[in-house]
């Protein structure tokens, strides 16, 4: 009896080892799990560092080349945690770091503004045609845009990322679209998150016939810069290095 009741403690005491130990490492997995999202999270804000920074340069470019900024700006964002979690969950994918890249390509977006509609697909093939970016995905709302109106050129493109002690691909979400565009879609944007809004078809129409209207400004501006650049006169080279000694400013910033 007395045997039996010791036998009885000894196998409650292994008893709550095993659950202290499952407990353990239920709770090391989680720990783990959170920190390997943060290090995803990481990766995906240097890979916007990286994209953001090669549109800078191609501006830069441009405008020491042609005294011209194609890009107006250039926005970036990190998906939120939330909405990662939410969107694997509505594509009945699991919640994993692995699923997160697998899954998803619009956890790093960048958004680019740029003056006229040329830009757009300048911009977008200078990106394109760098040997270190691989173009995942295409759509082009702007030759087809939504029924809404909405209009962008989008990419998905992967990018390596150098860290200390390993190289990453990662995607981003690119969106290209002219100031006009983008004006558009921040509006229309809200309208998504209105409820029981009571004239909400005849705001969709009004901001389709918007859309509409601002493609027709979009390429008459765009006819506006090519009819004037054609009047101005052809520059010689000479003038061309005249104009370049110029405009140049060896200060530092
Ligand atoms: P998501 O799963 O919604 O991220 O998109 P997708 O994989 O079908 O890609 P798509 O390229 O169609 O859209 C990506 C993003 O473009 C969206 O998250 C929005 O930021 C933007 N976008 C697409 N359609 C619209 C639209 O009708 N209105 C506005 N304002 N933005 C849009
Ligand atoms: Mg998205």
């Amino acid at each position: 009896m007395n045997l039996n009741y010791e036998n009885q403690i000894t196998a409650l005491g292994g008893m709550q080892d095993t659950v202290a130990m499952a407990l353990l490492n239920t709770s090391k997995r989680m720990m783990t799990a959170v920190v390997d999202f943060q290090e995803l999270l990481m990766r995906y804000t240097c890979a916007l560092k990286e994209i953001q920074t090669k549109f800078e340069v191609l501006n830069t470019e441009y405008n020491v080349r042609f005294s011209r900024n194609p890009i107006v700006s250039i926005k970036t964002r990190l998906k939120q945690s939330a909405s990662i979690v939410e969107k694997l969950d509505r594509m009945g994918v699991e919640f994993s770091t692995e699923n997160v890249e697998q899954h998803l390509n619009d956890v790093a977006g960048v958004r680019v503004i740029c003056s006229y509609l040329d830009d757009i697909y300048t911009i977008a093939q200078a990106l394109t045609d760098q040997d270190d970016v691989t173009l995942l995905r295409t759509k082009d709302y702007i030759k087809n845009p939504k029924s809404n109106g909405y209009r962008s050129l989008h990419l998905i493109v992967s990018i390596p990322v150098f860290f200390a002690d390993q190289k990453r691909s990662m995607k981003v979400e690119v969106q290209i679209r002219t100031v006009a565009m983008d004006y558009w879609a921040e509006l229309e944007h809200q309208l998504k998150y209105k409820q029981d809004i009571p004239d909400e078809r005849e705001i969709t129409s009004e901001l389709k016939s918007c859309a509409d209207e601002m493609s027709r400004i979009d390429s008459r501006m765009l006819e506006l810069r090519r009819r004037i650049e054609e009047c101005s006169e052809i520059p010689t080279e000479d003038e061309i290095l005249l104009e370049k000694l110029q405009r140049i400013n060896f200060s530092v910033e």
